[in-house]
């Protein structure tokens, strides 16, 4: 496995002034009234650079508070700081921005596009951010032999083994070198040998800057992170 390249080759962008985060009393409510489901009042602080697991029982909010970090949803009240931007007033074209550029994502199912080949899933999110030509194969080439996928560019997601198709999103995940990767149960597909690959190229880009953000159910896992955060029936144990 050559985690090494990924950390020389995706280090975060000069532009983005570390990847702090800060939640202050947020909340997020699947429903009415203050027993439903979902995250109540959560204070935590993540660091620049900090590698933070997410821990908890099934139901607990671990995926809520992920989705919140990213950007993909926004909490009921409270605010939600990644960097300089608080994503709870941002702008919509702030928020795409944040969301194409500043963070990568990771989930246990990949998400890859199954039309699309191996290269183009990496090179889209390049693309939808201005990178095209030679710098874009360049960059995507650098990654797919990162995660030990050189030779597989042309081939479609279904022909992959999971843990193959992990690495592909992942590499999706850096191609636009972000400051922040948050990884939801990313090995939990996985069988122990392409877990540990898997884990060892998220270790890889935090040790090369990037604040990383990850839920597992995983204690293994959870062991490899600088700080683990338990979050149980949506508030932080
Ligand atoms: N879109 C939704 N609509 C209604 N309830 C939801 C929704 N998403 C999550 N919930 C509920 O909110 C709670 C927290 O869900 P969440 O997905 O964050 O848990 P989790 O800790 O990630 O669980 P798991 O370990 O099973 O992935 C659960 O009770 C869940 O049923
Ligand atoms: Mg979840």
């Amino acid at each position: 496995m050559t985690a090494e390249r990924v950390v020389l080759d995706s280090k975060p962008r000069n532009d983005v002034r570390g990847c702090a985060i800060e939640l202050a009393a947020v909340t997020r409510h699947y429903g009415a009234g203050p027993e439903a489901p979902g995250l109540h009042g959560i204070d935590l602080r993540i660091r620049a650079g900090e590698f933070v697991a997410i821990t908890g029982p099934s139901g607990s909010g671990k995926t809520t508070l992920l989705n919140l970090i990213g950007g993909l949803d926004v909490p009921d009240s409270g605010s939600v700081r990644v960097g300089s931007l608080d994503l709870t007033t941002a702008r919509p074209a702030e928020l795409a921005s944040f969301r194409l550029r500043q963070v990568g994502i990771v989930f246990q199912s990949y998400a890859l596009i199954p039309e699309l080949t191996v290269f183009n899933n990496v090179a889209l999110p390049a693309l939808l951010a201005g990178v095209s030509g030679k710098q874009l194969t360049a960059r995507v080439g650098e990654l797919l032999s990162g995660v030990g996928l050189a030779g597989a560019g042309e081939r479609r997601p279904h022909q992959l083994s999971g843990g193959e198709r992990q690495r592909v999103a992942i590499a999706r995940a850096l191609v636009n070198r972000p400051a922040l990767i948050v990884a939801d149960e990313p090995t939990g597909n996985l069988d122990s040998a392409g877990g540990s690959a898997v884990l060892e190229l998220l270790a890889g880009a935090n040790k090369s800057g990037m604040t990383l953000v990850l839920v597992s159910h995983d204690r293994d896992v959870a062991a490899r992170a600088g700080r683990q955060v338990t979050i149980i029936d949506g508030r932080l144990g």
